[in-house]
């Protein structure tokens, strides 16, 4: 039985992770601390034997060292996430999601260094990739941020410490790491709290309100089910060659945010027309936002086979079910 740490696990993607682990069989560990997730996003499995929940914050060194001493695989999803939530708190974003990956690689360096082999996944972002201009991103573009006196650039720039510390590790101590790119992630128990759009446009629509709609609602993106994206990340940790990679997961799939809305409008059949909301309104007047967010999905492809099973109008529909139903 594969012991397994999943920092985040009581968040969004991370309860999904959990979920999958212990179907196939391992021990897990959960450490979160409540900040943006939730111990009920865990209701489902929360009396499983194989479960173990910590509600603590993942920056305390002594924790840390527990929790790596006993892990065989271990998954950093614990971050600071979500577009709103970095424009309100930018301190909190670049402390969460810098000092806690820092504080684990380097326990897990020195476990493994040891004797112990601990292989380690990190949650990164397609928001690495900044405004490059590019159709559809690559691993080895360039990442384009704007200048530091835009919060919303921050996130982003502190994820990519994190890549740089992973492959770092990776390179100077054969450190068996890899790095999944998520680009728009959805699906069930995703909160609209910190500026998520799609659960927004839902909970709207099944309440037959107006769907707010940024600037001119021309921005590009993609949308991934979540089991999807655990399918992938499951498939790389335990791909070798996967190991010192940089990889988007996600779908490549293109929808306008405006086009988005009328399809959640159409499926949740609410009559009510979006309504329009500029950046400033929405964030702050600093706010910068990317207009094309589309990943090359080639190098997924070919270390793990996979590929998307499900299309945007089955999530949607999924997710207008569950709002009715709540
Ligand atoms: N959802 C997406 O579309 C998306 C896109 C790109 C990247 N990501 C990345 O995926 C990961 C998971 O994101 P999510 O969407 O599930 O968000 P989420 O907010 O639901 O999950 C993050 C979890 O981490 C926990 N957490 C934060 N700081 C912590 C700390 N110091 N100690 C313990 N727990 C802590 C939160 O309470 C939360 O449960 C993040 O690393 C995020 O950057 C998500």
């Amino acid at each position: 039985m594969r012991r397994v740490v999943v920092t985040g696990g009581a968040g969004f993607i991370g309860s999904h992770l959990t979920r999958a682990l212990l179907d196939r069989g391992d021990q897990v560990l959960v450490v979160d601390d409540e900040s943006t997730g939730t111990a009920d996003n865990l209701s489902e499995v929360r009396d499983h034997p194989r479960l173990d929940l910590r509600l603590a914050d993942i920056s305390d060194p002594a924790l840390v060292r527990e929790i790596v001493a006993g892990a065989d695989q271990l998954y950093h999803l614990a971050a600071a996430v979500g577009v709103a939530l970095i424009a309100k708190q930018p301190i909190e974003t670049i402390e969460r999601n810098i000092y806690p990956t820092q504080l684990l690689l380097s326990e897990v360096r020195h476990h493994n260094a040891a004797g112990g082999n601990t292989s380690f996944f990190l949650a990164s972002t397609s928001e690495v990739y900044g405004k490059n201009p590019k159709d559809c991103w690559c691993e080895e573009d360039d990442l384009v941020f704007g200048p530091t006196t835009r919060t919303r650039w921050s996130y982003g720039a502190s994820k990519a410490i994190d890549e740089f510390l992973t492959l770092a590790c990776h390179r100077q101590h054969a450190l068996p790491a890899v790095i999944g790119r998520f680009f728009n992630v959805v699906g069930p128990r995703q909160s609209g709290a910190y500026g998520m759009v799609l659960p927004r446009f839902v909970e709207a629509a099944v309440n037959r309100r107006a769907l707010e709609v940024h600037d001119d609602g021309q921005q590009i993106r993609c949308f991934a089910h979540v089991s999807d994206v655990v399918a992938a990340v499951l498939q790389l940790m335990d791909t070798p060659r996967a190991f010192g990679e940089v990889v988007n997961i996600g779908s490549d799939e293109p929808i306008s945010i405006l086009g988005l809305a009328e399809r959640v409008n159409a499926r949740a059949e609410n009559p009510t027309p979006v309504k329009y909301m500029s950046y400033t309104e929405a964030y702050d007047k600093d706010f910068e936002d990317i207009r094309r967010r589309v990943p090359d999905l080639g190098k997924l492809k070919s270390l793990t086979g996979l590929s998307a099973r499900y299309r945007l109008d089955d999530i949607i529909d999924e997710l207008v079910e569950q709002a009715r139903a709540r």
